[in-house]
């Protein structure tokens, strides 16, 4: 299995990113963030409780998210030559959370992709998109907020990939076919 952590803060381009590469190596594909917007649409429990989280521009509890990955993960994976982590995991409980779920099915990460984007560029970037679709949590106060969450809660797993040995930095200010392209030496080299 050839799983992917692609890693960065909110607008970096994960997303965007993650559809090249399902397209190009057939993964499956974990949005965190995917999985509880649908959560909310349906109104479960889950999109009750995620929606207060995200509208605030913080995390969902990680007690909460490690409980669902494993669901998650067999539902997705399944099929695939591996997965695709988009927007998780988000805290050092939450990366180890993951790697101990995939030790359990003899699986794990193959790489940590960190698209890195100047502050600026991210504003702009989600401003943009949230005039276009309407998403709630790009208006510019809970950007700022999602940052500084990004920043406090996130960066540190930055060290712990590096302690892994997984981590791969990608400057993420360009065209798309630049980054992907960089993108594909990192996963071509597995
Ligand atoms: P989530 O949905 O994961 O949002 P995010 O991390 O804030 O990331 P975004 O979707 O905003 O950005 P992206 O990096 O995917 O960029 P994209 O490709 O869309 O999470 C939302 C919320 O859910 C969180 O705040 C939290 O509350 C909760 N949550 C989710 N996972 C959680 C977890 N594990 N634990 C706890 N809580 C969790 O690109 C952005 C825009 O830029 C697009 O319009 C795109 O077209 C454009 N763009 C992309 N690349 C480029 C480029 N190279 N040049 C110019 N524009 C570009």
């Amino acid at each position: 299995m050839k799983n992917i952590v692609i890693f960065g803060a909110p607008g970096s381009g994960k997303g965007t990113q993650s559809d090249l590469l399902i397209e190009k190596y057939g993964l499956g594909h974990i949005s965190t963030g995917d999985v509880l917007r649908n959560e909310i649409k349906n109104g479960t429990e889950l999109g009750k409780t995620a929606q207060s989280y995200i509208e605030k521009g913080a995390l969902i509890p990680d007690e909460l998210m490690i409980s669902i990955l494993a669901n998650v993960y067999d539902l997705f994976g399944k099929d695939h030559a591996g997965v695709i982590f988009d927007g998780f995991p988000r805290t050092i409980p939450q990366a180890e959370a993951l790697k101990k779920m995939l030790d359990e099915r003899g699986h794990k990460v193959a790489a940590m992709i960190e698209l890195d984007v100047p502050e600026e560029e991210l504003m702009t970037r989600l401003i943009k998109r949230g005039k276009e679709s309407g998403r709630a949590d790009d208006n510019e106060e809970t950007i700022k907020k999602r940052l500084v969450v990004y920043h406090s809660q996130t960066m540190p797993l930055v060290e712990w990939y590096k302690k892994e040995g997984l981590h791969h930095h990608i400057d993420g200010l360009g065209t798309l076919d630049r980054i992907f392209g960089d993108i594909q030496k990192v996963i071509d080299n597995l």
